[in-house]
């Protein structure tokens, strides 16, 4: 029994392949990666797969029974991409294809939500037997912005006073680990998020605490946000991505309470503190 990991050589894939290793046979798992190159050090078969090459796909896929396929990072391009990989799926007679989408991706008002939900519908109909893991917001998306708002002296946002309950990338990861190796989740579609909501009031207040520092947060209408983005280095199309985003975020469309993130792990999920902590 083979798995597949595509985007194997990405932050979420390493973990993976990491959960994965302590729970089947290195032997088991092939990572499916643009860069081979970059996937020695996993300690696992890795094969050249590249979602923008279809003719190639199949190929790859060859001797795999389950797929988890980590949705690729170019938006725009990605009902498409994941499109060629179901296909190529298809031709192999791959058998359970597990797929990371997008918290409430049917009802979610973030620009990110259709291409999940063109992906989620192309998966449904392809009669492979599928698991849908809706992933809700890493928290390293925001403590990534941590050195930032240190330097400047502030937190800045777009999301009000909104509800945000993202959970550490290795929460999830652990979260596809269990399962793609159980095949008891087929048919499942999973909304994944983190046990506890805090808002970015509450998130600058955590950086304040652990660093000893006032760090207030600014909140700002999206097109200041996203203009302040840019002018620290950010192309106009990502930067005004992210402030929609937290716009998003600022209507509840990063926040779910129904842990079944913490379920599935039978363990809490990490806490906001914990990965500000890493961050700092
Ligand atoms: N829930 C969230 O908060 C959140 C945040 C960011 C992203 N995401 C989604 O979750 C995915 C995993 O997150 P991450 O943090 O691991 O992102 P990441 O580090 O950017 O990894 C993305 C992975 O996708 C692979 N990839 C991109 N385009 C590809 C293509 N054309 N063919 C094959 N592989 C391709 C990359 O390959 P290389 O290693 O060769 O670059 C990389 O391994 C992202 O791709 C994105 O869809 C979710």
């Amino acid at each position: 029994m083979k798995i597949g990991v595509t985007g194997a050589t990405g932050q979420l894939g390493n973990f993976v392949v990491a959960e994965l290793k302590k729970r089947v046979a290195s032997e088991d798992i092939v990572a499916l990666v643009r860069t081979p190159e970059k996937a020695a050090e996993l300690g696992v078969e890795a094969r050249e797969f590249n979602y923008d090459k279809p003719e190639t796909l199949a190929e790859s896929l060859k001797g795999i029974d389950h797929l988890l396929l980590i949705s690729g990072s170019e938006v725009g391009k990605r009902k498409e991409q994941h499109t060629n990989v179901v296909n190529a799926a298809k031709e192999v007679g791959i058998q359970w294809i597990v797929y990371t989408s997008l918290l409430h991706a049917d009802t979610s008002s973030l620009s990110l939500a259709d291409e999940h939900l063109a992906t989620e519908a192309v998966l449904k109909s392809s009669g492979i037997d599928y698991t849908i893991l809706r992933n809700g917001w890493y928290t390293e998306n925001y403590t990534g912005s941590i050195a930032g708002a240190l330097q400047a002296g502030a937190f800045i946002g777009s999301a009000g006073e909104g509800k945000v309950s993202s959970a550490a990338r290795i929460d999830y990861a652990e979260a596809a680990a269990i399962v793609i190796t159980d095949t008891s989740y087929k048919g499942k579609v999973f909304e994944l998020a983190g046990d506890e909501y805090y808002t970015l009031n509450d998130l600058a207040a955590e950086i304040s605490k652990q660093t000893g520092k006032d760090i207030p947060y600014n909140n700002l209408p999206e097109k200041d946000y996203a203009e302040i983005l840019k002018s620290v280095g950010l192309p106009e199309g990502l930067a005004y991505a992210i402030a929609g985003w937290d716009v998003g975020a600022s209507k509840d469309d990063l926040y779910d309470d129904s842990k079944q993130l913490s379920a599935l792990l039978g363990r809490k999920t990490t806490p906001l503190s914990e990965t500000v902590k890493a961050a700092l």
